[in-house]
């Protein structure tokens, strides 16, 4: 191993571009108050990872509309992984004192994570779609393009559901219209759809497997939401968020945004008897666990199962 230089051949340095990334942190309080620092890097490397996630999304749409459900499912667990990584990352984040943070919060208004487009990009592939969110972005600039694009874009729902017609369900595809009774139908079929991929698990087990890693995945996104609500509240406590929100309260209220309501309502359907092959004369029905099954289910029928609509309630930067 020499360690002089090699002008000529590539380089670690060169390759990752290391000076242009060191680059990237400029901090805005003057003097410059020393959690700052972690605070944009933190930031900057919550961006790299969406990337990352928005790239193996591309790759996973791919494989299940190719019937390559293995495929698919090896990066959804990759995503996984990352999630989980996301998630331990705001332990660092909850080093900072909440007077660290006053020390430079001032010079970040009115910026706001609010603003963050590859999240949104993120929530519009899971399926939380909210055509609102590309209000927060210049009509010219790229982010509102690449949201408008992803907003047009199928989801992973829509892939879901579209990967079981092809193997003989009765999953519907979400209504964007069509009337509540025409939509709530399609959400059952959906539900009951999923239910037999459960109950029939020995002859579908690479599509068990998915719709495992699917929830996976949907409960980590909230997994991290409520982290960052609990960091939040940690570091500003019930102060309004900098993007104009009113900061914890809106948060919470995010809480119950699921991507895949149907496989959530899976386990209030299925039955004792329901494992590992098991067959019913009531497939994807109620059953006996009729008397479990919830009245009305989170993004459920009435909002046509791919992804529930705006957070109710007020004080968020959008009115919503
Ligand atoms: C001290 C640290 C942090 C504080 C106090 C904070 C506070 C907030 C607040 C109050 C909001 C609501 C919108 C607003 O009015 O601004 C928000 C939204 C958001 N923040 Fe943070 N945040 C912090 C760190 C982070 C980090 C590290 C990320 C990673 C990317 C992040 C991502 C987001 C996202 C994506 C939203 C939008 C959530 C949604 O609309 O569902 N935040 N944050």
């Amino acid at each position: 191993m020499s360690f002089g230089r090699e002008e000529a051949k590539l380089s670690y340095g060169g390759y990752l571009r290391v000076q242009d990334l060191l680059s990237l942190q400029e901090q805005r309080s003057s003097p410059p108050q020393h959690d700052e620092m972690l605070f944009i890097l933190i930031h900057q490397v919550y961006e790299l990872w969406f990337k990352q996630v928005l790239h193996e999304m591309g790759a996973i749409l791919l494989h299940l509309e190719r019937d390559e459900v293995l495929g698919a499912d090896r990066l959804l667990r990759r995503c996984i992984e990352i999630q989980r990584v996301l998630i331990q990352q705001l332990t660092v984040l909850e080093t900072m004192m909440p007077v660290d943070f006053l020390a430079f919060r001032d010079h970040l208004m009115p910026a706001s994570g609010f603003q963050s487009a590859q999240f949104r990009e993120l929530e519009f592939v899971a399926g939380l779609k909210d055509e609102r969110h590309l209000r927060t972005f210049a009509p010219d600039s790229p982010e509102h393009a690449t949201l408008s694009r992803r907003l047009a874009e199928g989801t992973l729902p829509d892939a879901l559901f579209a990967l079981l017609r092809r193997r003989g369900f009765d999953a519907p595809p979400a209504l964007a219209g069509g009337g509540e009774p025409a939509r709530a139908d399609a959400y059952d079929r959906r539900v009951r759809a999923l239910v037999r991929v459960y109950r029939e698990a020995e002859s579908n087990y690479a599509l068990l497997r998915l719709c495992e890693t699917l929830i996976e995945f949907d409960g980590l996104f909230t997994l991290w939401r409520f982290r960052h609500v609990q960091m939040v509240e940690r570091v500003i406590g019930g102060k309004p968020g900098s993007g104009g929100s009113e900061g914890a309260g809106y948060l919470r209220s995010t809480l119950d945004r699921r991507a895949f309501p149907e496989l959530w309502e899976v386990r209030s359907r299925l039955g004792a008897g329901d494992g590992y092959g098991a067959h019913s004369d009531d497939p994807g029905g109620f059953g006996d666990a009729q008397a479990h099954a919830p009245a009305k289910v989170d993004g459920g029928p009435t909002d046509g199962g791919s992804g529930d609509g705006p957070a109710p309630g007020g004080g968020c930067p959008m009115g919503y």
